[in-house]
């Protein structure tokens, strides 16, 4: 079996790939590097020691994407390429539409053309919105107040209706919570561009000494502590998530829609607290005012992923903590420096 991974050297994707790799499944990368790095391919190939195809190649480009469907006889796609930062989203949203949108429907109109219609698809739990109480669970109403997570709600519902015209579609939507920590091995894990918008980069450059201190954004929260309750999931258990999803799309007819998530969500303060009982290192922080669009607390009903998937997150936090640092210390300039 051939996947084609959009977005494969990016921090999901490449956890996916080397899964995939391991699980036996042949693997083809695509990414236009915009946000990673072209040395995540040797990482992977280091990890699985197997050897796969990739392409530097823009998803818009219809030309191109053709190409790869007529190169390689391929199976399914699991598609992570896109952008992903909420703030960046509201400054510009036409390019996150654009991106986001326009090159979802150049993939699936390419996948259609060449009969490849089975598709796992990353979305978010953004797309539950500030008025859904966790646990959130997949038939919940959605909403979005942001651009990003807009793109991600249009999305699913293109991949809904592409499903009833054509029911040879079968389309799986993972809405992701919070992803932290990295392959065991240390070679891949999360490389942001420039200061990091998500919290568990943060504290990795802090202990690292890139970043002198963390700022936590909200201390009034209705929450133990008063700060913002997420659910925190180990980026390996997310790439199994994807082999399960993968697994169910290739046999069966469907558009389902799952939770990747522990069920379990831990303040701002339980990160730190765990991370530095995890790797002995102390985060300096200052507290500082809510950031706008976040919400309280925001964690997952994970039971549908385990009933029809069969997949659970087993990693804990201190797995979370310990593989997050050693990716970070063996790595201080993530990618960078390759
Ligand atoms: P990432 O930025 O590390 O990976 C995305 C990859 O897609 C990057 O390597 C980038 O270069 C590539 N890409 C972007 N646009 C492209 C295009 N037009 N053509 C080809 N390649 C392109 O992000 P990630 O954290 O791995 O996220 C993967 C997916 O999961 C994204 O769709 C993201 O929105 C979604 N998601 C992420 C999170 C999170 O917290 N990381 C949470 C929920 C959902
Ligand atoms: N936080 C801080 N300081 C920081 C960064 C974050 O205190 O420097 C806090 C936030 O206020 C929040 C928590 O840490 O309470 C987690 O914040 P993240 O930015 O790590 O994660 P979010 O839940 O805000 O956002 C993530 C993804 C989004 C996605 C959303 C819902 O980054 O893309 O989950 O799935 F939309």
């Amino acid at each position: 079996m051939n996947i084609l991974v959009t977005g494969g050297t990016g921090y999901i994707g490449s956890h996916t790939a080397v899964e995939l790799l391991n699980e036996g499944y042949g693997v083809i990368l695509l990414d236009n590097f915009s946000n990673s790095k072209p040395e995540v391919i040797n990482r992977i190939k280091r990890i699985t020691g197997k050897d796969f195809r990739s392409y530097n190649i823009d998803l818009l480009d219809k030309k191109r994407l053709g190409k790869v469907f007529e190169e390689n006889q391929l199976d399914a796609v699991i598609h992570f390429a896109g952008f992903k930062a909420v703030g960046e989203s509201v400054a510009n949203p036409i390019k996150y539409y654009q991106n986001n949108v326009v090159g979802t429907l150049v993939l699936c109109e390419t996948m259609s053309r060449y009969s490849v219609k089975k598709l796992v698809f990353s979305s978010s739990a953004t797309v539950y919105g500030t008025d859904n109480n966790s646990p959130l669970t997949e038939d919940m109403t959605l909403s979005t107040n942001n651009p990003y997570g807009s793109s991600k709600m249009i999305i699913e519902m293109i991949l809904r209706d592409l499903y009833y015209s054509d029911r040879e579609w079968r389309v799986s939507i993972l809405r992701y919570f919070n992803p932290i920590g990295a392959h065991e091995s240390g070679l891949i894990g999360e490389d942001p561009n420039g200061e990091p918008n998500n919290l568990m980069p943060y504290i990795t450059q802090v202990a690292v000494g890139t970043r002198n201190k963390l700022t936590i954004f909200g201390n009034d929260y209705p929450t133990h502590d008063g700060t913002g309750i997420r659910d925190y999931i180990h980026v390996v258990d997310l790439a199994k998530g994807h082999i399960k999803a993968l697994e169910r799309v290739l046999v069966e007819p469907c558009i389902d829609v799952f939770n990747l998530g522990t069920g379990i969500g831990y303040s701002v303060l339980d990160l730190i607290r765990h991370f530095e009982e995890s790797t002995g290192i102390k985060i300096p922080f200052v507290l500082s005012g809510r950031r706008p669009g976040d919400v309280a607390v925001c964690y997952a009903n994970p039971e549908k992923a385990a009933k029809t998937l069969n997949w659970k997150a087993e990693k804990d936090i201190h797995d979370m903590c310990r593989d997050s640092w050693r990716w970070q210390s063996k790595n201080p300039d993530g990618y960078k420096l390759v």
